[in-house]
């Protein structure tokens, strides 16, 4: 399938946006950094917190890492779960979900089963998803300029 050349420059701190790419939507998210810093402290409630399982199918060697992604603040990754392939819902936009708690930290729910996700697509433990998110093949050809495929 054809890649995908995406502008990120009018991305705001906390906004997402969805391109398609091979029929499937592909999320990115600009992290704030209080949303990165929370990352590595949710560890102990995730099943898999290194992406440690099927890394060759979920996430590329540069996303092997705490952020899951190549510039820490801007997370690329496919809005499918690695469940039974429902779209998960955003749980983190500000203001979006009036009735999360203050210190909710971002994240995606997916109304099919319940699994959750944190802001770097990893699944939250005893849930039915296999597998974190799946991060798609992509590469910066500016700093704004993202292309994926
Ligand atoms: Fe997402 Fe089942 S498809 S939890």
């Amino acid at each position: 399938g054809a890649a995908v050349e995406v502008d990120i420059s009018t991305l705001k701190p906390g906004e997402k946006i969805t391109v398609e790419w091979r029929g499937k939507p592909v999320w990115i998210v600009r992290r704030t950094p209080e949303q990165l810093a929370a990352l590595p402290k949710i560890d102990p409630e995730l099943a898999d917190p290194k992406s440690e399982r099927h890394p060759e199918q979920f996430t590329p060697p540069y996303a092997r890492n705490e952020w899951r992604s190549i510039k820490p603040e801007v997370f690329v990754a496919i809005g499918i779960c690695t469940h039974l392939g429902c779209s998960p819902s955003d749980k983190f936009t500000p203001g979006a979900q009036p009735s999360l708690p203050n210190d909710w930290l971002g994240g995606w729910l997916c109304p099919c089963h319940g699994s959750t996700f944190d802001l770097a697509g990893r699944v939250f433990k005893n849930k039915p998803a296999p597998d974190n998110l799946e991060i798609p093949p992509h590469m910066y050809l500016s700093d704004t300029r993202l292309l994926i495929g």
